[in-house]
């Protein structure tokens, strides 16, 4: 019997935004199984825990068939070799992505050869999104709906209701 092909879709997803969704919603079809890894502990400065982005991403991909969402730290290979998995999905939105993106399928392939790296394309509405993008609106007060899911949204009105919270109560 073949093996089952496993994809990993890695990220900080800090927040998810519909264009990851995109990528996920056109991957999953393509692999008999994908997991959507969220990287922990990279960033010092996160909007969301590692336990609310996979909430958030759990509760977006609960309806696709093969779609899990787990975490992991330390190499993306190490995890890929621990769930069998031998695909990394990742989203090209332009030319910028290129350089980047290419060091890192090049560097995974160094690290593991059995290791392959496959790019999508998101929706074209979805070209210039991008995490860090997102909050910057969010927290300037921009308009964001079409763009992320709306838990993202709730889940970062949350916070921003805290941020202003705990700075109420500075001296
Ligand atoms: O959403 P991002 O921040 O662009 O995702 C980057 C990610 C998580 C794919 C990348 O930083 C990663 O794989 N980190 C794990 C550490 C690792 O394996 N580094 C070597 C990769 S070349």
């Amino acid at each position: 019997m073949n093996r089952p092909r496993i994809a990993v879709y890695p990220g900080s997803f800090d927040p998810l935004h519909n264009g990851h969704l995109d990528i996920i919603k056109r991957c999953c079809p393509l692999f008999d199984e994908v997991i959507v890894a969220v990287l922990g502990n990279e960033s010092k400065d996160p909007l969301f825990t590692v336990a609310e982005r996979i909430e958030i991403i759990r509760s977006e991909v609960a309806d696709l068939a093969g779609c899990r969402v787990g975490s992991f730290s330390g190499l993306l290979v190490d995890f890929m070799d621990r769930e069998g998995a031998n695909v990394i999905v990742r989203g090209l939105r332009a030319v910028s992505d290129f350089e980047y993106e290419f060091q890192m399928a090049l560097m995974n392939r160094r690290l593991n050869k059995r290791v392959e790296t496959v790019f999508l394309v998101p929706k074209h509405e979805y070209i210039y999104l991008s995490s860090k993008l997102v909050k910057e609106v969010f927290f300037l007060g921009g308009h964001l709906e079409g763009l992320v899911p709306e838990m993202s949204l709730e889940r970062m009105s949350l916070r921003l209701g805290s941020h202003e919270a705990d700075d109420g109560q500075r001296p």
